[in-house]
């Protein structure tokens, strides 16, 4: 069983259900008029995007992007698309829904490219977030739970395409990846 591979749960199902529905309650209030578009990044954020969708009353789009960093060493901060936006998102508000915000590198380059696109605005949702572990200064406007340096998976996270369908973030034992 995935569960298995679990060495602690770090934020069980209750807290994140709750802070979800905290988050969007907050978007609804700062967009109060507006139709932003939440652009979620592949794959990790689907199972995040999908609880602040259930919650968000507001008259919101969708759109999702899949990006990965350029192979080799630890990336650059230049990205490769791997699928595009469908629509225009020429003069409209972005939120980016994203998994977890590391290094800050995806994120520093995919704000860069939605800019490039003529967004009006970009801000960020996070399901996580792993302050200690920043290269590049960038902070997101709503972030769910700040948590120390450790390997987690599960609610859309993976490690090697799997735990994304676990119901809690768990730190996945050591030496299932050392
Ligand atoms: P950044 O560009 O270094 O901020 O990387 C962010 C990406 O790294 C996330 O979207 C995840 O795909 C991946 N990542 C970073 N830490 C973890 C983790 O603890 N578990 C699973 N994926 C992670």
């Amino acid at each position: 069983m995935l569960k298995d591979d679990i060495a602690n749960i770090l934020v069980d199902e209750q807290q994140i259900l709750t802070r979800c529905r905290e988050i969007a309650r907050i978007i609804d209030e700062n967009y109060q008029g507006k139709q932003p578009i939440m652009v979620a990044l592949l794959k990790g954020s689907v199972v995040f995007l999908a609880e602040l969708l259930k919650n968000i009353e507001l008259a919101i789009e969708v759109d999702f992007l899949d990006v990965s960093s350029y192979e080799g060493t630890e990336s650059t901060g230049e990205i490769n698309i791997r699928k595009d936006l469908d629509r225009s998102i020429r003069n409209k508000e972005i939120i980016i829904v994203e998994d977890i915000v590391d290094t800050g590198r995806t994120l520093n380059a995919v704000k860069k490219y939605l800019y490039d696109k003529g967004a009006a605005s970009v801000e960020v949702a996070t399901l996580l977030d792993k302050k200690s572990r920043r290269v590049i200064e960038i902070e997101a406007e709503y972030v769910g739970f700040d948590i120390p340096d450790y390997f987690v998976v599960g609610f859309g996270l993976d490690f090697n395409q799997k735990y994304r369908n676990l119901p809690y973030i768990g730190v996945l034992k050591e030496e299932l990846y050392k």
